[in-house]
């Protein structure tokens, strides 16, 4: 771990928490629920787990029209700008870096508070995959009043679709316990504080390596 000075900065907007917790809740739910839906256990009864889920789901589909809102007026979308600066480096840190106690390669800053594979990984989310949970979820939802014959392909992609959140689910619960503690990710995102290096403290070795850290303008 780095010996480097810490200091803190205010990464995370009340809203921003909010809606991260209720969308960690929902999600939690429309995974427990679509997969006994699906068959694969039986936890809440068949038709209460269809309650549930649907209810999660509606609430979800609200809740991301409000984040959507939110990411356009305050200009936040910024932050999910892809790049692929530094993604390399950042890659090998996860795969090798982090288990030798080597630092983050990427300083986290207010105006780029996520890192290149966060940034991929998120716009992914928020412009893919979670548009094709909520489309497919809300077809499945008005599937009588919609009068289809044949859900096939919807049923299909919903499934495919709750495997990928499934992955996503588990990789980024592990990486939120890998900040400078194992909980420091986990807290910055209650308080909305996070500590980082102080970059006035960085060697000047290091600040040679960090010099094109990533921007988001
Ligand atoms: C994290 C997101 C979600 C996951 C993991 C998920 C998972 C699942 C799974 C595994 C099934 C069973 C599919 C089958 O066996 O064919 C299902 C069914 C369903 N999902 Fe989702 N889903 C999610 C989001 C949504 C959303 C946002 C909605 C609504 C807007 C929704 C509405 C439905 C409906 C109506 C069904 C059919 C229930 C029934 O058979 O009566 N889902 N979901």
């Amino acid at each position: 771990m780095s010996q480097l000075n810490m200091k803190r900065i205010y990464l995370y907007s009340k809203f921003e928490r909010f809606w991260h917790w209720v969308q960690a809740v929902l999600i939690t739910l429309l995974l427990v629920t679509g997969f006994e839906v699906h068959g694969v256990y039986t936890l809440f009864g068949f038709e209460q787990a269809v309650d549930i889920h649907a209810t999660a789901g509606i609430s979800w589909v609200i809740l991301y029209v409000f984040i959507a809102f939110w990411l356009l007026t305050t200009g936040e979308w910024k932050q999910y700008i892809p790049t692929t600066k530094r993604l390399l480096v950042v890659m090998r840190y996860y795969a090798f870096g982090i288990f030798r106690g080597e630092p983050h390669p990427v300083q986290k800053k207010r105006e780029a508070k996520h890192n290149p594979l966060q940034r991929l990984t998120y716009l992914g989310l928020a412009s893919v995959l979670i548009p094709i949970m909520l489309a497919t979820g809300l077809v499945y939802y008005y599937y009588n009043e919609l009068a289809l014959n044949d859900l096939g392909l919807v049923a299909n992609l919903h499934v495919v679709g709750a495997f990928l959140i499934l992955m996503f689910y588990v990789v980024h619960v592990y990486m939120t316990t890998t900040g400078h503690s194992v909980t420091a990710h986990i807290q910055a995102m209650f308080t909305g504080w996070e500590e980082v290096e102080d970059e006035s403290q960085v060697e000047d070795w290091e600040r040679a390596d960090k010099v094109d850290n990533v921007t988001t303008s």
